[in-house]
């Protein structure tokens, strides 16, 4: 389907999925860009990750703006979605918004997949396309069992409701791509990454703890991500600007409390 493009129109359309780990899903992603511009010849096609992935849903918005795209229709390709998906969604974009003073285009989301009229074809294509699995024991890997990781440091990235609210799950997409990228794995103390249930302090969302130190950070973002990195991570000092300790007291985000003592918003 096609549709007529004003002159000073640049449309694009953004595919997201969750994550790829490895060069396959890309591939596919790639391919599934492909075929939405054979049909959508009027927009510029891209796709990006928003756990782990490049590119970040982030950089390739970013990259939007730069071109001077007019219209972006976001296509989450995410199955299952969770409930609060497009608020989530909306929230870290008008973030990104807010720190850029670029003009930015119109934002669109489409409707979620599983509601697709088409959905029924699809599913009965796939339901026919199904292969058998070879479900033999697999002696070799039992034989072969596992090393014991020797890093010393740990970054938890709370997922909790507040925390995913507040935009977690981008952060969580910026660690692991730099996690890969500065090969952290391995660098200095040695770093692993995981996610966490609720870690507390919902009030400071999105809030990440460092281990073994077990220090809170709160009103985390991709800025203050790179600085803990450098920093904490690879440079052993705790970022203060971002740090919350236990006091015993409720404690509020310093950079909320900043503009707004009174009401706190
Ligand atoms: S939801 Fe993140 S600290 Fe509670």
């Amino acid at each position: 389907m096609t549709t007529q493009t004003e002159p000073d129109e640049r449309r694009a359309v953004l595919l997201i999925a969750k994550s790829a780990f490895a060069a396959a899903p890309h591939a596919d992603m790639a391919r599934i860009a492909g075929v939405t511009a054979e049909h959508r010849p009027d927009a510029v096609v891209r796709y990006a990750f928003t756990e782990q992935g490049t590119p970040s849903l982030k950089d390739a918005l970013l990259a939007l703006v730069g071109e001077g795209c007019s219209h972006v229709s976001i296509v989450p390709l995410v199955l299952p979605m969770e409930p609060g998906f497009q608020t989530w969604l909306q929230k870290v974009i008008r973030r990104w918004r807010n720190e850029d003073h670029r003009p930015w285009p119109e934002i669109a989301v489409t409707r979620h997949i599983a509601a697709s009229p088409v959905m029924a074809a699809l599913l009965e294509d796939l339901v026919a396309s199904a292969t058998s699995l070879d479900l033999a024991v697999d002696q070799k890997s039992l034989a072969e069992g596992s090393l014991v990781p020797d890093q010393k440091r740990r970054v938890l990235v709370c997922q909790g409701g507040p925390c995913n609210a507040a935009g977690a799950d981008a952060l969580w997409c910026h660690l692991r791509n730099e996690q890969q990228r500065l090969k952290l794995r391995t660098t200095g103390d040695g770093t692993m990454t995981a996610k966490s249930t609720c870690l507390g302090p919902c009030n400071l969302a999105p809030v990440l703890q460092v281990f073994p130190e077990g220090t809170y950070y709160g009103g985390v973002t991709e800025a203050a991500i790179d600085r803990i990195i450098t920093e904490h991570l690879l440079g052993g000092r705790v970022v203060q600007d971002f740090a919350y300790e236990p006091t015993g007291r409720k404690q509020r985000l310093r950079i909320v409390a900043e503009q707004s003592p009174s009401t706190g918003e």
